[in-house]
């Protein structure tokens, strides 16, 4: 039987009028070392460890969250869809992150954003997940994205009504109510459990 081999699956880099938005290279300590600060910054005493998020939980993370081959023309990605926004070109300061995760079969793929506090409110997560959404979506074909957040999130319900996205019902994480948004046409969402970690296979 055929095992499928980890290959490039994903865009190096994708280009806005601001931002280069770079795969996130796992193996890279620059890169690592952004998004665990991101994570420490964004979710403080979250990691599962004993709070402090490290190298080794973004990776775990990275590993579950990975789009599956059923996701991916039946390839088998070494990446995860995450893309770093940089200022400028591929090799400019890392201001933020744009992640497309896979967390459980029963609730199509979500786009997420995060943008370091000093840059935030000046459009940099519309335009990064704009992009994004377009590569995987028109470039990629993967039909159906969704956006998960909590319905007190007014920046992120606000970027959600300028992807596009519309009223996608909602799902449940750890417990809490997340408001969802999807592409038009798409199924609304009643409740399916949303696991933050994801109930795939880990690497
Ligand atoms: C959500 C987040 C990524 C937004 O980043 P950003 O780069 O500031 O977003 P944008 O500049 O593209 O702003 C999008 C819209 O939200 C508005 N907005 C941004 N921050 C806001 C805030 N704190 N309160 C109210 N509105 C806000 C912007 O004004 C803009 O609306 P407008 O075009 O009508 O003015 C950023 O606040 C963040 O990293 N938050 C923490 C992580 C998070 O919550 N991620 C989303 C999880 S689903």
């Amino acid at each position: 039987m055929g095992s499928l081999q980890p290959e490039d699956v994903f865009a190096p880099v994708l280009h806005t009028e601001r931002l280069a938005l770079t795969l996130f290279n796992m193996n890279d300590e620059d890169d690592l070392e952004f998004v665990v600060m991101m994570f420490n910054m964004q979710m403080p005493g979250g990691g599962p460890t004993d709070g402090n998020w490290t190298g080794k939980d973004i990776r775990r993370l990275s590993y579950s969250l990975m789009l599956k081959p059923s996701d991916a023309h039946g390839r088998l990605s070494k990446d995860a869809a995450i893309y770093l926004a940089r200022l400028g070109d591929a090799t400019g300061p890392r201001i933020g992150v744009i992640n497309l995760c896979r967390r459980t079969p029963i609730v199509p793929i979500d786009i997420g954003y995060m943008v370091l506090p000093e840059h935030r409110k000046s459009g940099y997560a519309t335009e990064g997940a704009t992009r994004v959404l377009r590569y995987i979506t028109e470039e990629f074909g993967i039909k159906e994205i969704c956006l998960v957040t909590d319905d007190s999130n007014i920046a992120s319900k606000k970027i959600a009504e300028k992807l596009n996205m519309v009223d996608g019902g909602h799902v449940m994480m750890s417990g809490n109510k997340c408001v969802v948004f999807v592409l038009p046409g798409m199924k609304k969402l009643e409740g399916q459990d949303f696991p933050f970690w994801g109930d795939g296979e880990e690497f």
